[in-house]
């Protein structure tokens, strides 16, 4: 009888179901999947219900599951936050899912050697090899296509020279300096402990430290894990961290006190960087850390803004005025400033104030728009700023006109990798490089694009002890020693194909790029020609009027 009466009830439940399925389909003309997903669920739990009942009470110990699926079903369809699980409930988080690990599914399955933004495999992989010491070579010839349009490459010379160990450095330092610098053409660019981990700069510092190459700090002042014998470049943003006052503006003595450390070797006033020129620093609250907020001074657990301009000066001429000031302060080092190019008429105009001041800085860096940054708004990362390609013959250009190329060396960063890049860089104008995600790399980036979110998964750009502890700055300072060591050596062994004897003698004529299908230029050509052209047109012009 009573089983009779059980088969009934769940007979009656199926026709029930199927008649709701049936209207469903038929009135509506549309399934609901959160309907049907429901039903399902509750079909699922009389079922394991009745078997525990009649078959074996084994069966209710499956209600564990079944039951909190039917709650979490009926709590996805009754929230209204997100459309995702209220039309689609459960199934709606293996999108969620799928979605957050979209980066590692394309890194792993999909990605070709040339794929990959913003660096394709091939960069990481050359970093990879470079930074573990393992084979410099590639096998099998070129993966990408000679005869499309960017494609560039250096023309090598019959006579190929060879050149000493010590010939990649350059000084660094004019006239008013004191403390010139021998600086190496390639050294670890801008990226703040804040931004970083702890352990990821003591790395990059032990790395520096072990090749004798210089560390960029970044704006977020000088932590412990700077001071592990590399060379520093102290780098001064807008929020003025490790030399300011309670109000955030400069302080002069605090300065001071870092700036003749006798590690720090330069000091570089941030004007603006590729990746948000314009907007100033964020330092997200999830990085803000005790130790981290003590050493800029700010209130731990807060999302940390730095003004976009700075308050110690606010002209051409207060500018050329403060880095005389700072040098002064730092016992004479070398003092410079990084920019993005943006309004060319402003740069010109900083320029001109060098010049008629006279506080002629030792050095000027750009970065490139294609920078990048731990967090940034789209729309500066994507649309503010010169490429750095076209931002150095121009800056090359304006320096020779006001005759400053002598006194001040032009620094550079923008994705600068291999050897090649390194060549190009410098005969476009440069003295000098800088690698910040590159050396990223070196230290175990997998470029999970997730900088700002404070769960880097190798430990490089998180504040989460959990993280950061897997990596080992010790390991780690090795490969940033090897990757920098092995792209020096890449870069000499280029330069020795090429016949230049040294760096000053890299020149643009020498470097080409597809520009059409059948038209090949050098860099002399694109880049600097067409500017001579016009400056000559412009002096027949003047003297005509
Ligand atoms: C995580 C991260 C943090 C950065 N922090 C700074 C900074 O504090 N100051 C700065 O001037 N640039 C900063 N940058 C920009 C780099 O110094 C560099 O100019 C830019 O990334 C281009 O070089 P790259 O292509 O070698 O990375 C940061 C970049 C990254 C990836």
């Amino acid at each position: 009888m009573i089983h009779f009466g059980r088969s009934s009830i769940i007979s009656g439940l199926f026709s029930f179901l199927i008649f709701k399925i049936d209207c469903m389909t038929s009135k509506e003309k549309q399934v609901s999947v959160s309907r049907m997903i429901i039903l399902f669920l509750v079909l699922l739990n009389i079922i394991t219900i009745n078997a525990g009942y009649t078959a074996s009470g084994k069966w209710y110990w499956a209600l564990i599951v079944t039951l909190p699926l039917l709650l979490l079903a009926i709590l996805n369809v009754t929230q209204k936050k997100h459309a995702v699980l209220r039309n689609f409930p459960l199934i709606g988080y293996v999108r969620y899912f799928l979605e957050s690990i979209r980066q590692e599914i394309r890194q792993y399955f999909f990605e070709s050697d040339l794929d990959g933004k913003p660096f394709n495999r091939r960069q990481r992989s050359i970093v990879y090899q470079r930074a573990k010491n393992e084979k410099q070579t590639v096998a099998f010839g070129m993966q990408s296509d000679p005869n499309a349009v960017g494609s560039e490459w250096a023309a090598h010379s019959v006579y190929p020279i060879s050149l000493g160990a010590d010939d990649l450095r350059v000084w660094i330092g004019n006239h008013l300096c004191q403390q010139p610098y021998h600086a190496s053409i390639y050294n670890i660019g801008a990226m703040s402990y804040g931004a970083l981990s702890k352990t990821a700069i003591e790395a990059l510092n032990r790395g520096a430290k072990l090749g004798g190459f210089a560390h960029n700090t970044g704006e977020g002042g000088i932590s412990e894990y700077h001071l592990k014998g590399g060379d520093l470049i102290w780098q001064i943003g807008t929020g003025y961290f490790g030399c300011r006052d309670e109000k955030g503006k400069f302080h002069a003595l605090a300065f001071r006190k870092n700036a003749i450390r006798p590690e720090v070797k330069m000091i570089e006033l941030k004007l603006s960087q590729g990746a948000k020129p314009g907007h100033g620093g964020i330092l997200p609250a999830s990085k803000n850390t005790v130790e981290i907020a003590a050493i800029r001074k700010v209130t731990a657990g807060t999302t940390i803004y730095s003004p976009a301009s700075h308050s110690a000066f606010n002209s051409p001429e207060g500018l050329a005025q403060f880095l005389q000031l700072l040098r002064e302060l730092s016992g004479g080092k070398p003092v410079g400033f990084k920019i993005c190019i943006g309004d060319k008429q402003e740069f010109i105009d900083i320029c001109r104030a060098i010049k008629s001041t006279g506080h002629i800085p030792d050095f000027i860096t750009i970065d490139g728009a294609e920078g990048g940054t731990g967090a940034a708004p789209l729309e500066f990362t994507d649309h503010l700023g010169m490429p750095l390609r076209e931002a150095l013959p121009f800056v090359k250009q304006i320096l020779g006109e006001l005759g400053l190329s002598n006194e001040i060396r032009i620094l550079a960063a923008g994705k600068i990798i291999t050897g090649f890049d390194i060549l190009k860089t410098l005969s476009l104008g440069a003295a000098a490089c800088y690698t910040a995600r590159g050396m990223m790399f070196a230290i175990g980036c997998i470029q999970a694009l997730i900088c700002d979110s404070g769960k880097c998964p190798v430990g490089v750009a998180t504040q989460n002890p959990a993280l950061y502890k897997g990596l080992d700055p010790t390991d780690k300072a090795v490969r940033v020693f090897n990757f920098h060591l092995n792209t020096i050596q890449a870069t000499r062994e280029m330069m020795e194909a090429c016949g230049f004897p040294d760096t000053k003698s890299i020149n643009p004529s020498k470097f080409f790029r597809r520009t059409e299908d059948q038209t090949t230029k050098s860099f002399e050509e694109i880049y600097f020609k067409r500017k001579k052209e016009r400056m000559e047109q412009n002096k027949i012009k003047s003297l005509l009027n």
